[in-house]
């Protein structure tokens, strides 16, 4: 059999941000990877892997991302065929953007496409979040979901699956500042603490809540006071060098929010378009780094739409 290739791009996404860690997460318009693949007679093919990071990704359909997330699209959809896949990373592995998320959501709507479409977006999710139970030290989908769906994405619940997407506010713009440092997920999945108190709970369910509503309503001083985490980030702070002074840096510049992305390294902020464009944020955090001796590569950006064929 020798099908059409079948190109898609699926961007970084920033998850937990702030209270909602393993339920919040957002689309971004770049970087993304670009997944190929087309129909085989049988058997999943990783034929090439380029781009930032290629050399630290299997090859090994079972180990990577995209090759989990789209066997289990075929099998959930009953697929008498199998897949060669290319896959061009746009987002450097261990970098706190989604760059497994990326790869995972990317394969699975590849071969969603290729099966017909025949599943609902909640099972697409799945599908990669599946990939990243493998890869990434446990079930989440909170960059998956964003990848896949667009805008800002708050999973309801893993069991029964249910993910509810809120397009963000128009003039909500993002910083991402990525300093030269990996953190694997896995490796920030183990410091976590295995119980919260209540009195963090509490201070969990109002930030978060209010978060949401703060997405929906376009309201981005309230999104940026509810961008709070008394848990997850404290327990990784040490994994990420002057996480904190960059954050204080952003703030100081009129970031609205500056918080760790996902697993980090990457130091998010949000900002106000309205108000700036962003980039007194990103120099000011660029230099603090170069201050200290380190390198960190920044870029302003925008929410952006998720998964799309290219
Ligand atoms: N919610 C996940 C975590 C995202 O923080 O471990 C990882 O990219």
């Amino acid at each position: 059999m020798s099908e059409k290739w079948v190109r898609v791009a699926a961007p970084a996404t920033i998850s937990n941000i702030g209270p909602g860690f393993d339920i919040f997460g957002m689309a971004l318009t770049e970087p993304f990877d670009v997944i190929e693949g087309r129909k085989t007679d049988s058997g999943i093919v990783i034929s090439e892997i380029t781009g930032p990071g290629a050399e630290t990704i299997p090859r090994d359909p079972k180990k990577n991302s995209v090759g989990i997330a789209a066997e289990a699209v075929l099998k959930k959809c009953g697929a008498d065929f199998g897949l060669e896949l290319k896959i061009k990373k746009g987002i450097r592995p261990c970098s706190g953007i989604g760059s497994s998320g990326a790869s995972a959501a990317g394969g699975a709507f590849l071969a969603h496409i290729l099966c017909g479409e025949k599943l609902s977006s909640n099972e697409v999710v799945m599908c990669g979040a599946m990939a990243e139970d493998v890869t990434s030290g446990g079930l989440h989908a909170d960059n998956v979901a964003p990848c896949i769906l667009g805008g800002f994405t708050m999973i309801r619940s893993y069991e029964p699956f249910e993910v509810i997407r809120i397009e963000p506010p128009k003039n909500l713009g993002v910083v991402v500042a990525m300093p030269d440092v990996m953190v694997s997920t896995k490796e920030a999945r183990a410091v976590l603490p295995t119980e919260v108190k209540v009195k963090d709970l509490v201070f969990h369910a109002g930030n978060a809540s209010c978060l949401a509503y703060g997405m929906e309503i376009g309201d981005i001083e309230l999104i940026g006071r509810s961008v709070k985490d008394a848990v997850f980030e404290p327990a990784r702070t040490h994994l990420v060098p002057h996480l904190k002074e960059a954050e204080s840096v952003a703030r100081s510049l009129g970031a609205k929010a500056a918080f760790l992305g996902g697993s980090g390294p990457c130091v998010i902020s949000f900002f106000n378009k309205n108000e700036s464009d962003g980039t007194s944020i990103a120099s000011g955090i660029g230099k603090m780094y170069e201050s200290k001796g380190m390198k960190c590569e920044t870029w302003v950006t925008n929410w952006g739409a998720g998964c799309r064929r290219v």
